[in-house]
């Protein structure tokens, strides 16, 4: 069954705790965090300190999204603040394979993240290393933007790849994701939906049942 992974990013920060009890309370299992550095993508958000010290305030999965330039300095860190799933971003790996050993040796699992234009192809020759791809179907950087349809096609194309390659890794998209677009993306083959505006705006519990009906 898909899973809906909420993205932080969009929290009200001062009541953090308070929000990541009430997910986790509506049964999610994970939440996904974007560590951004203002480089790879124009915006920074939050870093490892704020990851260590909500690390005791849940038992979800904390699904670590890297969207920062040469990821490879700062996995260890990562791991240590308490990331159980590290995704880096394709386009800012010189040598990704590497990195993602890297990843594993930290005692984390490997995910690796494409922006809307990179094609999945890419992972062709890497993907028994990784445990999920994560197709951004918007342009990375910000909460609330609008899915990208074209990422319908790509999602497709994810989920052929890793089947001819007889590989089960896992499916994640990250942007845009609303209670109406959910089914469509999961018929196609996404495993996991990070959602982050479409959650935390509103009454999050609420929202998360929402999802739920769609996921089932
Ligand atoms: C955007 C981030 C996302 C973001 C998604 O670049 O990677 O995780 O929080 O936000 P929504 O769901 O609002 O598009
Ligand atoms: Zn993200």
């Amino acid at each position: 069954m898909a899973e809906i992974a909420p993205s932080v990013l969009s929290a009200d920060f001062k009541f953090l705790e308070k929000q990541l009890k009430e997910i986790e309370n509506a049964g999610v299992k994970r939440i996904h965090i974007d560590v951004m550095d203002g480089v790879f993508v124009p915006n920074i958000s939050l870093g490892f300190p704020v990851i260590k010290s909500i690390r005791s305030c849940t038992d979800m999965e904390f699904d670590v999204h890297l969207m920062i330039e040469n990821p490879e300095r700062f996995i260890l860190d990562a791991a240590a603040a308490g990331a159980d799933i590290i995704t880096v971003h394709q386009e800012t790996c010189r040598h990704l394979p590497r990195v993602l050993s890297q990843i594993k040796e930290a005692g984390c699992k490997a995910g690796v993240a494409l922006n809307p234009a990179t094609s999945v192809e890419t992972l062709k020759y890497i993907v028994h290393n990784i445990d999920q791809v994560l197709l951004m179907t918007v342009n990375p950087g910000f909460g609330g933007q609008a899915f990208i349809a074209d990422m319908i096609q790509k999602i497709k194309d994810c989920k052929k790849l890793l089947q001819d390659m007889d590989c089960d890794s896992l499916i994640e998209l990250d942007g845009g994701i609303t209670v109406e677009n959910a089914a469509e993306c999961i018929r196609n083959g996404a495993d996991i939906l990070v959602a982050g505006s479409s959650v935390f705006c509103g009454d999050i519990q609420y929202n998360i049942r929402q999802f739920q009906t769609v996921l089932r």
